[in-house]
């Protein structure tokens, strides 16, 4: 449900929505619509019994769409997203992505997970790996030639903002570093969704908020469609076109806030009485549901 609270507010620049349930007319094979949850829902088998991680949850997310998942620690962010990527099955429900199903007759379908690149909260490069060859091991793993490799791979460093670093380990790179080559390496094989779980969430609050702007230039640059997963509110409201809450645990969508501010944001939007007047609301609603 939408809040009184939120709809109460006056905020010239953001337009807030119903609790948004996917239109049938979402759900159909769209160019429009780059992922489509119809009912997903996840329990968890465990030694304790069934948990229950994710309410059915409806979302379509837009071509091209920045869209940010918020939520407390536990509602099922993670489970979400990997469900999305393919790495987990739902328990009931269907995934779309680019209006194909993820899964049929239980197989996961390649070539929706083709159109989808992952980052998470560590870098998780291989320590035994150059920067450059970890970046594109998944082009490796496709069999694409070294010098095709080495090209994708400068261009991509150079996107990235990490360009000079090629033949260097891991543990030669700060965090950010490691996030941007993480980014990179998703990117590679030019995916047109990109999933990121907390992406940041290991950065120190300067760092985060270089990345943060950095996420914004490379998303405009590429056109790509974003799905992230973050707790920071000031995060979802810096990046988001829309923020999706989520409640506790088992997750389900409490709001969904369309923000309007124009692009590029820079860091000083978040001074504005606009900026706050969200991050307060969205911090009151989560205070209301824990
Ligand atoms: N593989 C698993 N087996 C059992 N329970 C799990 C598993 N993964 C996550 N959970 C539980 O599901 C809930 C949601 O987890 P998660 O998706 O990681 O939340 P978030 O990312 O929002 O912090 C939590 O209660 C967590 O303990
Ligand atoms: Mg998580």
């Amino acid at each position: 449900m939408a809040v009184a609270c939120l709809k109460s507010t006056d905020i010239s620049v953001a337009r807030f929505s119903e609790h948004q349930t996917l239109p049938p007319a979402a759900r159909e094979a769209s160019t429009a619509t780059a992922i489509a949850l119809a009912g997903v829902e996840k329990w968890y088998e465990t030694n304790d019994g069934p948990v229950h991680a994710l309410a059915p949850v409806d979302i379509a997310v837009r071509s091209g769409e920045m869209m940010v998942l918020l939520g407390p620690s536990g509602c099922g962010k993670t489970t979400l997203l990997r469900m999305i990527g393919g790495l987990i099955r739902p328990s009931s429900g269907a995934i779309e992505i680019a209006g194909r199903p993820l899964w049929q007759n239980g197989a996961r379908q390649g070539e929706a997970v083709a159109d989808l690149g992952m980052v998470f909260q560590d870098a998780n490069l291989f320590p035994w790996l150059t920067i450059e060859d970890n970046i594109t091991l998944p082009l490796a793993l496709r069999k694409a030639p070294r010098p095709a490799r080495r090209a994708k791979a400068r261009d991509l460093m150079q996107l990235v903002g990490i360009a000079g670093f090629e033949k260097r380990w891991p543990r030669e790179l700060s965090g950010g570093m490691r996030q941007r080559a993480a980014i990179a390496r998703a990117l590679s094989y030019d995916p047109d969704i990109l999933l990121l779980d907390e992406p940041f969430g290991a950065l120190d609050a300067m760092t985060r908020d270089a990345m943060n702007l950095e996420l914004q230039r490379i998303w405009g640059e590429t056109g790509k469609t974003i799905l992230l997963v973050t707790h920071s509110i000031n995060e979802a409201v810096f990046l988001a076109d829309r923020v999706v809450l989520l409640s506790p645990r088992p997750g389900r969508i409490d709001t969904v806030i369309d923000v309007g501010f124009a692009r590029p944001r820079s860091l000083e939007v978040q001074a504005t009485p606009e900026f706050q007047q969200i991050v307060v609301a969205l911090r009151r609603r989560l205070t209301e549901i824990a």
